[in-house]
């Protein structure tokens, strides 16, 4: 994949959860988007995602997140020699600075199922943003299955029994429902990714202390229940 060939940052300083690098290159593979768009990265952790929209298609970048600073990730953007094409911003998803349709395209990758389980979040806060025909892809860690309200124990001993954590992980069916295209919007393709695997491995080996965690509990077999699932949405 074109993503191996940033293999030195697959590591414990950037790398905040399954390969958001890998899970976007696969994506990209299959729904490619032209060079030089205005893209938002929402949700870009330390900036591995907005470090390949960058490189590999000369996107103009924003990359927002709340966890991290817009100076940390700046300072890194510098490093990168990205921070001309990489508009760092500290922000919440429930409150983006940026005018009605702005970006040609959004992705959101292992960020999305943080903020957007309320109803209605992907059209009143998402979809406004990007241009009419433009496109919106979403990886996040999923479940195989939807649980219903069950409680799985394995899951829920994984996530240190707190319900809010729980409640992040849905099926594809759940978030089918959940999204409701209108005639504003159509989900394209909605999947589980095929290097979902391999994006979970690159995370246990960058020698991060929560993927050591993760990688006890996936040899424990939690991957009969999580795995990672996409939506490409396209805004009529
Ligand atoms: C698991 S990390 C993944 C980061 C990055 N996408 C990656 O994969 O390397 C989840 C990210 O979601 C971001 N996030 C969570 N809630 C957010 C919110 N309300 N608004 C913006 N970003 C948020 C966090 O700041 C964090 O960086």
């Amino acid at each position: 994949m074109k993503c191996d060939q940033y293999q030195n940052v697959f590591t414990k300083e950037f790398m905040m959860g399954p390969n958001s690098m890998r899970l976007l290159d696969e994506m990209l593979e299959k729904y490619p988007i032209n060079r030089k768009l205005r893209v938002l990265d929402l949700g870009c952790g330390k900036g591995l995602t907005s470090l390949y929209l960058a490189k590999e298609f000369d996107a103009r970048v924003y990359g927002v997140d709340l966890w991290c600073t817009a100076t940390e990730n700046y300072e890194q953007m510098k490093r990168w020699n990205i921070a001309d094409q990489v508009v760092p911003i500290h922000a919440d998803a429930h409150d983006l600075p940026f005018a009605d349709n702005y970006f040609d395209a959004i992705v959101s990758i292992d960020s999305f199922h943080y903020f957007a389980t309320e109803d209605s979040f992907l059209e009143t806060r998402i979809l406004p943003l990007v241009k009419q025909g433009g496109y919106v892809y979403i990886a996040m860690p999923g479940l195989r299955e939807e649980m219903h309200g069950k409680e799985n124990p394995l899951v829920m001993e994984w996530v240190e029994g707190e319900e809010s954590e729980y409640e992040l992980f849905h099926s594809i069916e759940w978030w089918k429902y959940h999204f409701n295209p209108s005639g504003q919007y159509e989900i394209v393709q909605a999947f589980e990714l095929e290097t979902g695997e391999q994006a979970w491995k690159d995370w246990f080996a960058s020698g991060h202390a929560f993927a050591k965690r993760d990688g006890e509990y996936f040899e424990k077999g939690i991957d009969r229940y999580i795995n990672i699932i996409g939506f490409l949405i396209k805004k009529l």
